[in-house]
C-alpha cells in the first residue's frame, strides 16, 4: 500500500501471522491461489505443513510483515493481534493489514486504530464460515475498513469466500453483522430443541414433524423483511397480526409444557416480554415492537 506501489501484482506476496485452524486454512488458500505466501506461528513447528506446500516461514513478525504485501492476522484475540503487529515495528508503515480475528466492535476498532497511526491501510473481515469453508463460493464475509485494500486485494479476498462484501469505512460493523446472524441463529435454534424436547415428550419424531410443518418454518423467514421494515421506520404496524393475538398461544405452550414437566423458561421468558407490552398498552402493536425492549430503552 505504499505511494510507489500503484498496480499490484495479480498474486502479491501474503504473510498469514497465525496458523491455528482458521489461518491454516487462509494459507493453504493463498498458495493455492499462487499467492507467495509467508507463514509465521507463535508454535513455530505447526508451520511444516505449509512450508511442504511452498510456504516460506518467517522467524518472527516483523520478518513476515516485511514478506508480504497483504498481512492477513488470524489468531485468538485481539489484543493478541495488536501485540503480535506490535513487534514489527515500523515495518508496519505502508502494508495493507486484514484481520480475521474475531472479537467485539470496540476490540476491532481499538486495533483499526492503532493500526492507522502506524500508517498501515487496515481492513477487518468477519468471516461467515467454518474453517473448512474457506475459499467456497458461497462463504460469506463481512469486510469494514480501507475501500483501497479492499478494491486492490479484491483476488486475493475471493480466495476467502465468494460472497464478500464491503459495509464501509467502520472496521467494528462487521462484528456486529456477524454477531447479529449467530445471535438469529442461537435464538432458532433455541426454540427448535425446545420444541423438539415438547414433541419427543409426546413420542413424535421431530424428523416427521419438520416434513409436515416445514412450509410454515420457512415462512418465518419470510417474516424477517417486514420487521426489518417496521423497525428501521419505528412503526410498529399490525400488517400481520397483533401482539395481544400472540398471548394465549404463548401461554398454552407454556401450560402445555408446565403439565408435562417440559422446561418452561424459553416460552416463560417470552410470554413475560409480551405481557409487559401489553401491559405497557403496545398490544394492537406488531411483535417487531419487542425490539424495544431488547433496546435496553
Ligand atoms: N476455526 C474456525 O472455523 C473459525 C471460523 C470463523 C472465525 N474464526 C476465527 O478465527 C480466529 C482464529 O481461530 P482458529 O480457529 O484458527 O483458532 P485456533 O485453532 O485455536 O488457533 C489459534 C491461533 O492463535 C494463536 N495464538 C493464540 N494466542 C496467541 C498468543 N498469545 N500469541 C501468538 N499467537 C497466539 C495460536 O498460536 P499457537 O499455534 O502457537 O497456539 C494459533 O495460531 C478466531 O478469531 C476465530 O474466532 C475461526
Amino acid at each position: 500500500m505504499t505511494g510507489t506501489d500503484e498496480h499490484t501484482a495479480v498474486t502479491p506476496p501474503v504473510s498469514v501471522l497465525g496458523l491455528g485452524e482458521m489461518g491454516g486454512a487462509l494459507a493453504s488458500a493463498f498458495l493455492g491461489g499462487g499467492h507467495p505466501t509467508t507463514v509465521w506461528n507463535r508454535t513455530a513447528a505447526k508451520a511444516d505443513p505449509w512450508v511442504a506446500k511452498g510456504a516460506r516461514q518467517a522467524s518472527d513478525v516483523r520478518e513476515a510483515v516485511r514478506s508480504g504485501e497483504l498481512v492477513v492476522v488470524s489468531v485468538q484475540g485481539n489484543e493478541t493481534a495488536r501485540e503480535l503487529l506490535e513487534t514489527a515495528g515500523d515495518a508496519l508503515a505502508g502494508r495493507a493489514v486484514l484481520n480475521l480475528t474475531d472479537g467485539t466492535s470496540q476490540e476491532v476498532r481499538a486495533v483499526a486504530t492503532w493500526a492507522a497511526e502506524r500508517g498501515a491501510a487496515y481492513l477487518h473481515g468477519q468471516i461467515m464460515t467454518i474453517a473448512p469453508g474457506v475459499g467456497s463460493p458461497e462463504a460469506v464475509v463481512f469486510y469494514g475498513g480501507s475501500r483501497t485494500l479492499y478494491d486492490r486485494y479484491a483476488a486475493a479476498l475471493r480466495l476467502i469466500g465468494g460472497r464478500g462484501t464491503l459495509l464501509g469505512a467502520d472496521a467494528g460493523v462487521p462484528t456486529l453483522y456477524g454477531m447479529a446472524v449467530h445471535g438469529t441463529m442461537w435464538g432458532a435454534l433455541n426454540g427448535f430443541l425446545h420444541a423438539a424436547a415438547l414433541l419427543s415428550d409426546e413420542g413424535v419424531p421431530v424428523a416427521d414433524f419438520l416434513d409436515r410443518a416445514n412450509p410454515s418454518l420457512t415462512a418465518l423467514l419470510g417474516l424477517f423483511p417486514l420487521l426489518a421494515g417496521e423497525i428501521d421506520s419505528g412503526a410498529y404496524a399490525t400488517e400481520y397480526g397483533a401482539l395481544s393475538a400472540h398471548r394465549p398461544s404463548v401461554a398454552d405452550l407454556v401450560r402445555e409444557c408446565a403439565a408435562r414437566g417440559v422446561d418452561t423458561t424459553f416460552p416463560r421468558y417470552t410470554l413475560d416480554l409480551v405481557e409487559q407490552a401489553i401491559d405497557a398498552g403496545h398490544g394492537g402493536d406488531s411483535y417487531s415492537r419487542l425490539v424495544e425492549h431488547f433496546r435496553g430503552r
